[in-house]
């Protein structure tokens, strides 16, 4: 397969790209800015399945009215620490930001803060939430639901989506631990990516439509769960939590997000943190996070492996490369970046 040419993309001006096509589109400014952020946390980290690759997606769905461009938006506390955040199929990213923020405010208030959102459009890279909570000094986890496209363990037809988890937590000093994962062996960003790069794929990541492994993007038919039964375990979890908790369509019944662009998604997503100084000293707890982190990265790292790294590590390491080196966009999608075209 022949490997599409890169073009190197300064993060700021890349941001700055995301927003005008967002915003040329038809997005609210302040939605724009807030998916835009996503897209340049995710690309710049390396997570190249949830940042410009996107984009052409975005701006159809917007243009066809796939999402709510004049939300209302709600937030209902019903308890000290849990609450419903009714996002109106409003764009995903801005969305679960702000239920964040919400949960947030409740777990400084009472220790823990839980909200389930309801309804919205894709939320991106879903470790963006959680450190929005560590960076705030919280524990956080949140799980979202994704389109249906992966074979239950042991199936030939695709029932639960990607269903992503992801988990932060502060330390002393340095970036929060950042845990976040699709519960599948690759998310389905991985096969945009290997798409628009022209690359062939590992035969573990998807099966084609005959259920058979495939090495080629453009054959792959559904994803499998990460080891076998307890991935299919984890995303039927989060599938619970951020869908059948909070009255929402699940399993299959999760709408495609590519069939019908100009329909609403009704996703949900399930957002917990914790405050650590409702379970102990605070300060000494983020002392044993870094003492960790340290104790992990002592350890002799086996043969083929650089170092022991934390969760999140390699993403900052990346974040820091493409700061000198600028972001790797494929030429297709940079041009159409640059370009008057709409999507
Ligand atoms: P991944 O497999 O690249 O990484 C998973 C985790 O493993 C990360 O926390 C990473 O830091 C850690 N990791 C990777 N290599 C490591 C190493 N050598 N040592 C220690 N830790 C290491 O991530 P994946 O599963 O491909 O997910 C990519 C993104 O896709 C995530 O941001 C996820 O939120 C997003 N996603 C979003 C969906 C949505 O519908 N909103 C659906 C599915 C995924």
């Amino acid at each position: 397969m022949e490997e599409e040419t890169l073009v190197y993309v300064e993060r700021d001006k890349l941001r700055e790209l995301f927003k005008r096509k967002l915003t040329q589109a038809g997005l609210p400014e302040v939605q724009a800015d807030k998916t835009a952020d996503l897209m340049i946390f995710a690309d710049e980290r390396g997570i190249h399945s949830h940042g410009s690759v996107r984009m052409q997606y975005y701006a159809e769905r917007i243009s066809k009215q796939g999402y709510n461009l004049e939300p209302n938006f709600e937030f209902t506390q019903n308890g000290p620490s849990a609450g419903t955040y009714f996002g109106d199929n409003a764009v995903g990213h801005y969305v679960a930001y702000q239920a964040m923020e919400e949960a947030i405010t409740m777990a400084k208030n009472s220790g823990i803060g839980m909200v389930g959102v309801k309804e919205m459009g894709h939320s991106g890279a879903i470790g963006y939430f959680a450190e929005q909570a560590a960076k705030r000094g919280m524990v956080a986890i949140t799980v979202c639901q994704s389109d249906p496209m992966v074979v239950p363990f042991g199936g030939t037809k695709p029932y639960f989506g990607t269903n992503p988890i992801a988990f932060a937590a502060p330390r002393q000093s340095g970036e929060p631990i950042l845990f976040d994962m699709a519960t599948t062996v690759q998310a389905w960003g991985k096969i945009l990516d290997a798409r628009s790069k022209h690359k062939a794929i590992p035969d573990t990541w998807a099966v084609n439509n005959q259920g058979e492994p495939t090495t080629d993007p453009f054959e792959v038919a559904a994803l499998l769960p990460v080891a076998g039964p307890k991935g299919y375990g984890l995303m039927m979890m989060v599938d619970i939590l951020a869908g059948s908790l909070l009255g929402l369509p699940f399993g299959q019944h999760v709408t495609s997000m590519y069939k019908d662009l100009s329909q609403y998604r009704r996703l949900g997503q399930f957002h917990i943190v914790i405050n650590p100084a409702y379970f102990g000293d605070e300060r000494l707890f983020l002392e044993k996070v870094s003492e960790m982190v340290d104790e992990l990265h002592d350890i002799k790292p086996a043969q083929g492996f650089e170092q022991v790294y934390y969760p999140g590590e390699i993403q900052e390491t990346v974040k820091q490369r493409y700061a000198k080196s600028g972001i790797p966009v494929a030429k297709s999608i940079y041009d159409y970046l640059v370009s008057e075209q709409l999507y």
